[in-house]
């Protein structure tokens, strides 16, 4: 198989870090795969703040909850939302850009960014990394928003860890291939038997690497979707100058 495929097939997320740093040029390899990512409309509407500072790391780590791996990787990159850039350019054009007050701006500069996390991933995983993305600065984005200090029409939609790998992951299994990929329509009907086939060969799993906490995947997705678990977004998204009404 392709490496690059290879390289893909073989995602798995690394919570356990050296700490080594990572050469300069190396990271900027890195950054510039994510940077030529393409984006809606070419508008751009995605920028990356890179925290290497050990203190910065410490207090990112704290914010998201309490993750270890954030202040021992010796890389953090948060993925912004960023309609202040677009901003800029549509008053240039002498026009007012509306599009952040609207949950199709919201969905467009999180998909791209989206994007560039995926790209952010494989290039440093290419590039002999761990990874880990990060959702959990959502908890608190107005600490984010603080410390990264990101001005209006901005968000922190999410972060990932980067750095030369200590302990090693193994490669989560996922939801069985028919769930994932529909042909010609969506295929309810087999989606029933797909999950608990797939609580199963999770359970199988967590055992296998020695996991005692491991859940289910129907009750670990229950333990977060039966509640908001990031409360604050759409009110910190409102303070930031994006809207959801249109
Ligand atoms: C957008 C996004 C946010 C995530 N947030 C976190 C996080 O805050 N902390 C964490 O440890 N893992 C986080 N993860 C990693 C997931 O838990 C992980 O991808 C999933 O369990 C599958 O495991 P794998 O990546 O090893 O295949 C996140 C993943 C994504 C895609």
């Amino acid at each position: 198989m392709n490496s690059t495929l290879e390289l893909m097939q073989q995602h798995h997320s690394v919570r356990s870090y050296q700490d080594k740093p990572i050469p300069a040029e190396l990271l900027d390899a890195v950054l510039d795969a994510a940077w030529k990512s393409p984006t809606s409309i070419n508008g751009q509407q995605v920028s990356l703040v890179v925290v290497q500072d050990a203190a910065r790391r410490q207090q990112i780590a704290a914010i998201a909850g309490g993750q270890p791996w954030i202040a021992q990787a010796p890389v953090f990159v948060t993925l912004v939302v960023d309609f202040y850039k677009t901003s800029l350019g549509v008053s240039a054009a002498g026009a007012e850009q509306v599009i952040q007050d609207s949950v199709e701006g919201f969905a467009v500069g999180a998909v791209d960014a989206g994007i560039a996390l995926g790209n952010l991933m494989t290039a440093a995983r290419a590039a002999g990394l761990g990874v880990v993305p990060i959702g959990g600065i959502r908890r608190n984005p107005q600490a984010m928003i603080d410390l990264l200090q990101l001005p209006e029409y901005t968000f922190p939609i999410a972060g990932v860890v980067m750095g030369y790998i200590d302990q090693d992951s193994s490669i989560k299994p996922r939801l069985p291939r028919e769930s994932f990929v529909h042909h010609e329509h969506y295929q309810r009907a087999a989606l029933p038997a797909s999950i608990s086939r797939y609580d199963q060969t999770l359970a199988s799993y967590w055992q296998q690497i020695g996991r005692s906490d491991g859940l289910p995947w129907t009750a670990n997705t229950a333990q977060y979707y039966q509640h908001v678990y990031f409360p604050e977004v759409a009110p910190v998204a409102r303070k930031q100058g994006f809207g959801f009404e249109r």
